[in-house]
């Protein structure tokens, strides 16, 4: 028997890897994170598979589905929103299954804040402008950020900034984040990117409060850098005529010449 932890995607049902589809109509039961995990995904069960939404259980509850469906010798998909390895709660139930000595697997999902760049059809690493993506997060009722994990401290590097779980502290992440980036700084606010009623607002951070007006939903990303609104940016020199490289040798005397 074997649990299969498998990210489920930001909430388009075919934003989910072949391997998580089949492993999800193979077992005879699913475990699966809330509301984010949509219908369509679990339509790969199997009829009469046992589907348990596993938003309002505690740890040990889940752990006892999966302690039963263990005892029955059932493989378990434990679904959760996006990407696993990003606040999932995966490392909690890997710590208990390892000291059960039940069995698990983990296949990776397409994360929010992918399916929110493709959204705003962006590319967040452009040349000179921007090399690192930032996925973080402000503090929550469950959890404390680590000392050092500051918003500020990141915006102090000027990366683009992913920001999780904080649409509803948003005037405090603008206040916070305007010293670093300055007031016209491009920002976007994905709210439910790939789902149906997907919706998006770019503005700066000057202007984002009068933008984004009552908008309530809460699964959404604050997206902020240069690099979400910029044209003026320098081409990669990966693909530039005169770069000589491994699979494409230019020049007299090419750096790898064993590849022409
Ligand atoms: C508990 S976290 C789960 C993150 C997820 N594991 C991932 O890979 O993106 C939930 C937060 O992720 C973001 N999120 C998840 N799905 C989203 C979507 N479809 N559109 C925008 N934000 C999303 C929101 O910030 C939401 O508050």
């Amino acid at each position: 028997m074997t649990v299969h932890f498998i990210g489920a995607g930001p909430g388009a049902p075919d934003l989910l890897t072949l391997r998580g589809r089949d492993l999800i109509a193979a077992c005879p039961v699913c475990l699966y994170a809330g509301s984010l995990v949509p219908e369509g995904v679990l339509a790969h069960c199997p009829p009469g598979a046992r589907i348990v939404n596993t938003a309002p259980l505690s740890l040990d509850e889940i752990i006892a589905e999966i302690a039963a469906a263990h005892a029955e010798g059932k493989d378990v998909a434990r679904l959760h929103s996006g990407d696993v390895s990003v606040w999932s709660a995966m490392g909690e139930q890997l710590r208990r299954l390892r000291a059960l000595d039940i069995r698990f697997t983990v296949t990776p999902g397409v994360p929010s804040f992918s399916a929110a760049a493709a959204a705003l059809e962006a590319e967040l690493t452009l040349p000179g402008l921007a090399q690192t993506v930032v996925l973080t997060r402000t503090p929550g009722r469950a959890s404390a950020m680590p000392e050092g994990e500051k918003l500020a401290a990141f915006a102090a590097t000027g990366a683009v900034l992913a920001i999780h779980l904080s649409i509803h502290l948003l005037d405090k992440v603008v206040a916070e984040l305007t010293p670093h980036y300055g007031a016209d700084c491009p920002v976007a606010i994905v709210w439910r990117a790939s789902w149906p009623d997907q919706r998006i607002v770019r503005a700066t951070l000057g202007t984002l409060d009068a933008a984004v007006g009552s908008e309530m939903e809460r699964t959404a990303l604050i997206l902020v850098g240069k690099s979400l609104d910029a044209t003026d940016f320098d081409e990669s020199r990966l693909y530039a005529a005169d770069y000589d490289r491994r699979y494409r040798p230019v020049g007299a005397e090419p750096r790898f010449p064993e590849a022409s």
